[in-house]
């Protein structure tokens, strides 16, 4: 019998990184038209509770999806790759993580887990628990984002990279593009990517994924104005701020934005900054890009990624695709 070995932490972002990074990319997004703010925000403790409220929502079908792939078919992507050590990027909770850590401990290669996220509290929580649930697992938490510290990734053992949730979709293509060119880099010949991705569907579908009759969605995409508020001392008032989800057909992708009201004037203490908003004008928050497997495919190979796999969820729902370096 294994005994439990305590996590470590890699911390990548440092306080004042993140600080630096916010007030950057606030400044800029809220003088840029139309206005948006870049995702990764969401996720403070509250914005990743949320987070986690919505893969339980019965519109939110996106999660069980994925997770029906994996019950299915975790030991055949498991056991198409030679992996010893799982690296999940954008980790999260680690709900789904279990279930390749149980296949890969079922080949007995399993020795250990990188699960990377720019939210401390929720990672560190998660690694904890993973460390007690898997005596003799090895589990190194990464601080860092997905964008930037892809190269500073352990790299001993052989490696499944596993991005899972279809949050490659909330990337725009040319950050699509970086990732995959970095990614492509980090990854040895025998390492392999996991890539989670939801697909093309009924619009009705799509939208109300985004927009559910609870409205945990909407209290999800309003979470980053409390952040604002809190970190850099601006004064919105979410209730004057409406959650919108929108398919944009030309570009497969729903999109979120947050529309004001009513005319209103907002001042963004820490960064000396006054910004007005016009009645009805949309501040763009997210998107959500949906997929298709064969242009994927193709995607993936124009960055130097040849597909092994794809496995996709009955009724074509949601994708997992198993890659490797050309
Ligand atoms: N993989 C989980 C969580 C998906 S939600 C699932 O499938 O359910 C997206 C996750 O990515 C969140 O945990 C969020 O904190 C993280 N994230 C968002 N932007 C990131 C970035 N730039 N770098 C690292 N993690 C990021
Ligand atoms: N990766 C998730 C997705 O694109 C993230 C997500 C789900 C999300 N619902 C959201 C992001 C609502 C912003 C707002 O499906």
């Amino acid at each position: 019998m294994s005994s439990v070995i305590t996590p470590t932490i890699d911390v990548h972002l440092s306080g004042s990184d993140l600080r630096r990074a916010l007030e950057h990319d606030v400044r800029a997004g809220l003088t840029s038209r139309p206005k948006q703010i870049p995702p990764v925000y969401f996720y403070d403790d509250r914005g990743s509770r949320l987070f986690d409220e919505i893969t339980r929502l019965p519109e939110y079908y996106p999660t069980r999806a994925e997770r029906s792939i994996l019950d299915a078919h975790a030991k055949d992507i498991v056991s198409a790759s030679l992996a010893d050590v799982l690296v999940e990027l954008g980790a999260g909770t680690c709900h789904k993580s279990r279930l390749l850590l149980d296949a890969m401990q079922s080949t007995g290669r399993l020795r250990r887990f990188v699960p990377l996220d720019v939210s401390d509290t929720t990672l560190w929580e998660a690694a904890t628990a993973l460390s007690q649930e898997y005596p003799g697992l090895e589990v190194n938490a990464v601080v860092g984002d997905f964008h930037r510290h892809l190269g500073h990734l352990p790299i001993d053992g052989t490696r499944l990279f596993a991005f899972l949730g279809g949050t490659i979709g909330n990337l725009d293509p040319e950050e699509r593009q970086r990732f995959f060119t970095d990614l492509g880099e980090a990854m040895a010949s025998d390492d392999r990517l996991l890539l989670g991705t939801d697909l093309v569907k009924d619009r009705a579908r799509l939208v109300n994924a985004y927009d559910d009759a609870a409205g945990v969605t909407a209290e999800f995409n309003r979470n980053v104005l409390h952040v604002l508020n809190r970190e850099l001392g601006a004064d919105f008032d979410p209730a004057r701020f409406e959650h919108v989800a929108r398919w944009n057909e030309v570009d497969h992708r729903i999109e979120m934005w947050l529309r004001s009201t009513e005319e209103q004037h907002i001042h963004v203490a820490d960064l000396d900054l006054d910004v007005e908003f016009a009645a009805g004008e949309e501040m763009l928050t997210e998107i959500s890009t949906k997929f298709s497997p064969g242009p994927l495919a193709a995607e993936l190979g124009g960055y130097g990624l040849v597909v092994e796999s794809m496995w996709p969820s009955d009724g074509d729902e949601f994708l997992l695709t198993l890659a490797r370096r050309a």
